[in-house]
């Protein structure tokens, strides 16, 4: 069985449905510190069988230990953790206690209870400003703007040197790129609190008509039209590489037990394509200013994500037509998110 930690949050919660469509048992662990138990429903009915879960803080060692005790857990998804990079700055010692800490507590109880495998969601915000693109895992990582970033560059170095000490860990990281788009049904999406920090949430909002205009940050970059470029990645492909790295780490073909992956569809683009392909899917205008640059934001991030499929045999499957499609469906299904969050 899979512990799945954070299991109720975005990315969490499509990670179930791709698990159980794939047949695998899991169970879990969530806070819903941001999240809700709805969320959970919500994927039972897609999956059409209930979800086991234990509402619980991965900083509570002893709850932690009576889970383990309760179920035969043999790896873990590590999603758990605060990600509002803008919060980070604000509450550091929040972030640190939460992400680091709380990572700590956990690989205390997997040791004990001698679960070795785990998959931990990481993110390429580790990279920095990188000094060309696309990037490749072997980039120098660390230079990191704000606690929260640093705070997935410091699980990362946790861990390598957790394998190093005992190299019976089978450790999987996964740098997401940038996740958007929602399960197809609608059931399920992206739910963030107060004025979404991310440009899909924001974009959806201003076309449901929940904010009156988007502000582009800086078109004055080294990129195709001046304005950001990332790597948007629909959640549903990045759920998928989840199930395919709980199958490499239950194999025994591999030739490393530490391994790092880009999960990226390879194609970078900018804010303004976004803000086009979104208006085609929903027929809405997007009003938009261009404002300022935001403090810590880099020209361009895009993954190579040759090793992934390569080694994991994962590939993006989707396009940004289909993110902003999915994103749409699931911002006029669910004006208001699950409401009870
Ligand atoms: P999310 O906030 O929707 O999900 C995280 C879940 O973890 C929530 O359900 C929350 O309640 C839970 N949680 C937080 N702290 C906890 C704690 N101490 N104990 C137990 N549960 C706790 O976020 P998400 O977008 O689904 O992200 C999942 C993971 O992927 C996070 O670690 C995030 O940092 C990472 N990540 C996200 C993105 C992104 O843009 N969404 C990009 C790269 C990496
Ligand atoms: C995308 C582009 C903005 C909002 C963040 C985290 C990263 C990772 C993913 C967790 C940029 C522009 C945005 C707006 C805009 N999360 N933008 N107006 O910053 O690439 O990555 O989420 O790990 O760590 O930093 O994503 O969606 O915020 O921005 O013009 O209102 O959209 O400048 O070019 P980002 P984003």
């Amino acid at each position: 069985m899979i512990l799945i930690t954070g299991g109720a949050g975005y990315i969490g919660t499509h990670t179930l449905v791709e698990l159980a469509m794939a047949n695998y048992d899991f169970i879990v662990y969530d806070n819903f510190s941001n999240s809700s138990e709805e969320a959970i429903e919500r994927v039972s009915k897609i999956i059409d069988r209930d979800v086991v879960y234990e509402k619980g803080d991965i900083r509570d060692l002893q709850k932690l230990e009576e889970v383990f005790e309760k179920y035969s857990i043999d790896s873990v998804i590590h999603f758990a953790g605060l990600k509002a990079v803008g919060e980070s700055v604000r509450k550091p010692l929040e972030y640190y206690d939460n992400n680091v800490v709380g990572t700590i507590r956990l690989l205390e109880c997997m040791k004990k209870f001698e679960c070795k495998k785990i998959v931990f969601s990481s993110s390429a915000t580790v990279y920095g400003d990188p000094k060309t693109t696309p990037i490749v895992e072997s980039f120098s990582v660390g230079g990191t703007t704000n606690p929260y970033g640093t705070s997935k560059y410091m699980i990362e170095r946790i861990l390598n040197d957790l394998y190093i000490a005992d190299n019976s860990f089978k450790i999987v990281i996964l740098r997401y790129f940038n996740p958007v788009g929602a399960h197809k049904s609608g059931y399920i999406g992206e739910d963030p609190n107060g004025i979404p920090n991310n440009l899909m949430p924001f974009i959806s909002q201003v076309a449901v008509g929940k904010r009156e205009c988007l502000s582009v940050f800086g078109n004055d970059y080294d990129t195709h039209d001046g304005t950001g470029v990332r790597d948007y990645i629909h959640v549903v492909d990045l759920a998928d590489a989840h199930v395919k790295a709980i199958e490499y780490l239950n194999s025994h073909k591999f030739s490393s037990e530490f391994s790092v992956f880009n999960i990226g569809t390879g194609h970078g683009y900018s804010v303004l394509d976004v803000i086009k392909t979104f208006e085609k899917v929903s027929e809405k205008k997007i009003p938009y200013k261009i404002t300022s640059r935001r403090e810590g934001d880099v020209a361009k991030c895009y993954a190579d994500p040759a090793l992934a499929e390569r080694i994991l045999g994962w590939k993006a499957r989707k396009n940004l037509l289909d993110m902003c499609k999915d994103s749409w469906n699931w911002q006029v299904k669910n004006p208001d998110g699950y409401k009870e969050k």
